[in-house]
């Protein structure tokens, strides 16, 4: 049943390909236009939709923070981004103009659950981002988004982080269809390459011995960093959290510019930091991380960098190169997070962890 793999989760790391795929199908129609009838919200109630407010808990809130830059971009709607067991304690502005995203693997979560009806009280839309046919929070929900990753059975969500992003990348993509902030040529292009991602990710996968090997090597460490900057911070945070619930150990990630703001005084000599390299562009944000790695090293950091294949300038500052397959921007997450994914997994199996069962954690969190 784990199809030859130690872990359901090392089989649902390897399905990503698949399970990116799945949650594309049907969505794209052949002239490049996207097709998603199924939201059943109607294009003139999303015309009126002037706020967005994505909610979630743990690895889905970071789904919804990649998803955050995304969709600002192509849509110029604000959209925030907030943990579903903070959202409904503070006063929170939604309403009927506000459509709130809930994204949720499980579809049971008690916290996005109760978000959600906070929300509808507020009379806002809502819109669930699920992987679970039928669960309470699609049940709960306006409309729904289903992921089609197949059942998610280790603990530590993979596949369901990765078509999270996609879905929540249609609904942006979507909504710039409907608002018209983007033409319909630059909407077929994003679904071109998105369609092109699973070839990418398998050729991550391929590799995959890079981040068995780095497991060995680090596997008595006590601490290890992430850092990213723009859609690679959350990518930071997940590779932190992953390395939290398997491999119990200290894991951190930071927005590679908070550095000087105090994080830097936690560099030490051969203390392993991961950095997220956005690929080489037009925008300062490549030549800023790649000072930030600089920086890290100076201070003795053993840096283990995420970066597009032939990237010059970070080669010399790399102590381990981890090359990404060519894409853009706001599609990199989806191939730097699973190297990552295969790194904890790694090393939570060689401190003979129980990988797809982690100490203290359930499946799904059905109590607040
Ligand atoms: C971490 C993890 C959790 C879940 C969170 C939300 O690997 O799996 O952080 O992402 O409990 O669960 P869902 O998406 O089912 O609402």
């Amino acid at each position: 049943e784990k199809g030859g793999h130690d872990w359901f989760m090392r089989k649902e790391i390897f399905e990503q390909p698949k399970a990116v795929a799945d949650t594309l199908l049907d969505r794209l129609t052949l002239d490049g236009a996207l097709k998603l009838d199924e939201i059943r919200i109607s294009p003139d109630e999303l015309r009126r939709v002037d706020k967005i407010v994505i909610i979630a808990c743990g690895t889905a809130s970071y789904a919804g923070l990649v998803a955050k830059y995304a969709i600002e971009h192509w849509t110029r709607i604000p959209c925030e981004v907030e943990l579903a067991s903070e959202f409904r304690y503070r006063d929170p502005i939604v309403g009927p103009s506000t459509l709130v995203v809930a994204i949720s693997q499980s579809g049971e979560t008690a916290d996005t659950l109760m978000a959600i009806r906070h929300a509808k009280e507020q009379r806002a839309r809502v819109l669930a981002i699920c992987n679970t046919n039928g669960s309470t929070i699609p049940r709960e929900s306006d409309a729904v988004i289903y992921t089609h990753a197949g059942p998610e059975i280790g603990v530590a969500s993979t596949k369901g982080f990765l078509t999270q992003v996609v879905a929540c990348y249609l609904l942006g993509l979507y909504l710039a269809q409907v608002h018209q902030t983007k033409f319909g040529d630059e909407i077929a292009a994003v679904l071109a390459e998105l369609e092109a991602l699973p070839e990418k990710i398998q050729h991550v996968l391929d590799g995959q011995q890079q981040a068995l090997d780095l497991a060995q090597e680090l596997v008595d460490r006590p601490s290890v960093l992430f850092l990213g900057r723009h859609v690679g911070y959350p990518i930071a945070l997940e590779g932190a959290l992953k390395l939290k619930e398997l491999a119990y150990i200290h894991a951190e990630g930071f927005a590679a510019g908070e550095l000087k703001h105090g994080p830097i005084a936690l560099i030490e000599d051969g203390l392993p930091v991961f950095v997220v390299v956005p690929p080489q562009g037009r925008d300062m944000l490549h030549d800023k991380v790649v000072s930030n790695i600089q920086e890290v090293r100076a201070r003795g950091a053993r840096t283990i960098v995420l970066a597009e294949a032939d990237d010059p300038e970070v080669e010399p500052f790399a102590d381990v190169l981890i090359k990404l397959p060519k894409v853009s921007t706001l599609l990199q997450p989806m191939l730097a997070i699973v190297p990552l994914q295969l790194f904890a997994c790694e090393l939570a199996t060689l401190k003979g962890h129980d990988v797809d069962q982690p100490r203290n954690l359930a499946k799904s969190v059905t109590v607040e």
